[in-house]
């Protein structure tokens, strides 16, 4: 069973941070430095519990920019990212937004794009790892 949490970062740090260090910096070498950053604190953040464990996060910006998707690697493949997505989705659809905007690791591009995203110009590198911007209208 997968609850999604939505919540800020002062509510959901203390989980988020181990999980985002093991996924991010540990698993995929993010420098720390670019791991955090001023935008976690203005970010609605999603949060994924499987029997009250913290096995995935993402979050969402007021701008409309998804990021710092993350599901440990033991839990993918189960469908914990594609609902956290569609939380982060439905969040930005209630306040309004009209377009979001991710910038994808390109091994992640069809992750994304079975939610509705679709890619946008040139591949580039970011932290040291390849992405791509993609895009998501939604009605108004
Ligand atoms: C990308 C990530 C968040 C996906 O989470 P997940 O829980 O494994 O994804 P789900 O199980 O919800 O998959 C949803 C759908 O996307 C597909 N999918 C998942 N990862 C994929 C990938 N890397 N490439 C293509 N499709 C993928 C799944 O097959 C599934 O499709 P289906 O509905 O046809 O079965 C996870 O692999 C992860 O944390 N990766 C490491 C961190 C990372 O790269 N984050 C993205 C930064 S842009």
């Amino acid at each position: 069973m997968i609850d999604i949490v939505l919540g800020t970062w002062a509510e959901q740090a203390p989980a988020l941070k181990p999980l985002r260090r093991e996924v991010f910096i540990v698993e995929q070498g993010v420098p720390e430095e670019l791991e955090w950053d001023e935008y976690d604190a203005v970010s609605r953040h999603a949060l994924a519990l499987i029997d009250g464990e913290a096995v995935g996060c993402g979050r969402l910006l007021p701008d409309g920019h998804i990021g710092r998707m993350a599901v440990r690697k033991v839990f993918r493949g189960r469908g914990v990212g594609r609902m956290l997505l569609a939380a982060l989705v439905s969040e930005a659809s209630g306040r309004g937004l009209s377009m979001l905007q991710l910038h994808a690791q390109t091994h992640a591009l069809g992750f994304y794009a079975q939610a509705g995203f679709v890619a946008e110009g040139v591949e580039f590198d970011e932290a040291g790892i390849p992405h791509r911007l993609m895009v998501r209208r939604l009605p108004s």
